[in-house]
Order: structure tokens, then sequence, then C-alpha cells
């Protein structure tokens, strides 16, 4: 019998899943006993908590451990300009159309699934490249997560350097341009990009308050921990928030093919809201 198959028995096991897929609306299987309890452990000690069961018990009566819960069960993996390709099309065919038909307007962009924040500051790079060659063009990023951890890191604009070293390793003048720092491990990007985001929790099973006001959603890496029918749900509240003809941009390893939206395809991981 495994360490996790000792401190996690059959029912705490089946317990503790529905409590994650409850606060988080992530579908664990079975078999993630291991991952779970590497998750949940350090809460247990620093709770001085003697069991799984005795912390499932905690979180049922503490509210305030919930958000601890859910960071705790989180995968926040990310890094910048992760899946060259859609990068490729942000920042060229779809910044210079979005211009080109709405001069004079914002462009909003939803991160919905930000983690510590290296997408939202990709798009920000992107839009600010885009700028300097188009000084009138004006945009706007909403970068949210469930997981409060993250969020706190993502606002403060620094990032692992793991994180960067691609980026800086392709294209060291981007990355000068827009990191600075005494030391490697104290590099914040530039106030010019973070001053035009916007980082708030959310959700992504619940509606967000804003319809119809997003031209491009990034919803990427995130449906992959969602069984189909939430995968359905999430993406009609993303249908609400995109405008009509918004654009949807996904993982690489997601599709929406077998699922039932209102999403048309326009490229692979490109999708665009059907009326
Ligand atoms: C693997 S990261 C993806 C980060 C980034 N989008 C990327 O592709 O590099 C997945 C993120 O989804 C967040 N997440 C998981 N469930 C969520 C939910 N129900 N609502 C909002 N965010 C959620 C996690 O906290 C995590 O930061």
């Amino acid at each position: 019998m495994s360490e996790a198959e000792r401190l996690i028995s059959g029912p705490t096991l089946r317990r503790l899943l529905s409590l994650v897929k409850k606060h988080t609306g992530i579908y664990m299987e079975e078999r993630k006993r291991e991952l779970l309890l590497g998750r949940i452990r350090p809460r247990m000690k620093e709770l001085c908590l003697p069991s799984a069961e005795a912390y499932i018990d905690y979180l049922e009566n503490h509210k305030d451990e919930i958000q601890k819960f859910v960071n705790s069960v989180t995968t926040n993996e990310t890094i910048f300009f992760r899946t060259p390709a859609i990068w490729d099309f942000f920042g060229g065919d779809f910044l210079k159309s979005w211009f080109q038909k709405n001069a004079g307007e914002t462009l909003r962009i939803w991160s919905a699934a930000a983690s510590t924040g290296e997408e939202s500051a990709s798009i920000g790079i992107m839009c600010e490249e885009f700028k300097r060659l188009n000084p009138r063009f004006h945009y706007r990023i909403y970068a949210s997560d469930i997981d409060t951890d993250v969020l706190e890191g993502a606002r403060r604009g620094v990032y692992k350097e793991r994180s960067m070293e691609d980026l800086r390793k392709r294209s060291p003048d981007i990355f000068n341009r827009y990191f600075k720092g005494r030391d490697s491990a104290d590099l914040q990007l530039h106030p010019s990009v973070m001053a035009n985001i916007e980082f708030f929790q959310h959700n992504l099973h619940s509606r967000g308050t804003r319809t119809a006001f997003f031209d491009v959603v990034f919803l990427r890496n995130v449906l992959i921990y969602f069984n189909e029918p939430d995968q359905e749900l999430v993406l009609k509240n993303m249908h609400a928030s995109l405008k009509p003809q918004g654009v949807l941009i996904i993982g690489e390893a997601e599709s929406l093919a077998r699922l039932n939206t209102s999403f048309e395809y326009t490229k692979p991981l490109i999708y665009k809201r059907a009326v």
C-alpha cells in the first residue's frame, strides 16, 4: 500500500475530490490521489492536523480555509509566449485587422485563467509592440484567475526566471525593452504594460458581469481540468462575455470539436463567437 493510499482511504479520496469539484470546478480522477495528497499536505502540516479526514472536517467548518484549499489544488504552470502559433496570429493578422476596423476604440482582452501573469504580460508586450508602429492604438487587458496567490504574484509584475528563459533567448531585444531590474531574480515588467492590465479574481464557472464586452478571450490550458458538461458551461459564459464576432483562443491540448458550443472554428486553437 502506498503512502497516499494509507493516508487517503477510498471514501476520504472521494470526499476530497468532490470538494475540489465543488470549489473549483476541477474534475480529478481517483488516480490523482498522490497529487492531491502533495497539494493538501502543506496545509495539513501548517494546521497540525493528523489526517486527511481531519483536514476535510477543518475545511468544512472553516470558511476562510476554502480559498487556501482552492489555491493549493490548482495547477498554475505557465510561461511567456506559450504556443508560438497563437502569438503569431494575435500579434500579426488579428491586431492589424482589428485596428483597421476599429481605429479610435480600445481593444479589450481577457486573459481568463491568467495564473502568475505571463500570459497577460505576453499580450501586453504584443500590444505595446503594435502601438510603437500605430501610436493611436489603445488596449486594455483584464486578467483573472480563481487562485488568489497567483494573482498576488501577477500584480507585482515579477516572474520566475524559468518562465522568461525562452523569451530571453529568442527575442533579446523585446526582453530588454520590457524587463528592468537590478538582477535577473528581480526583473519587473515595464510600467507602460502593467498600467494596461487589471487583475481580478474570477471563477470561470460563474457568469462574468461584463456582457458582450471583450474583443478577445484567452482561455488557455484550463478547459482540460474540467469535464465536458462543465467545459460547455464555461464556454457559454465566455460566449456571453465576448462581443459578437469576438475571438476565443484556447490551449494546445484543447479542442471544441466534440463540444456543443456557439463558436465557429477559424484556425487551430482560434475560434470566433457565432451570433
Ligand atoms: C495551467 S494554468 C494556465 C495559465 C495560462 N492560461 C497559460 O496557458 O499558460 C491554469 C490556471 O487556471 C486556473 N483555474 C483553474 N480552475 C479555474 C476556475 N474554475 N476558474 C478560474 N481559473 C481557474 C488555475 O488557478 C491556473 O492558474
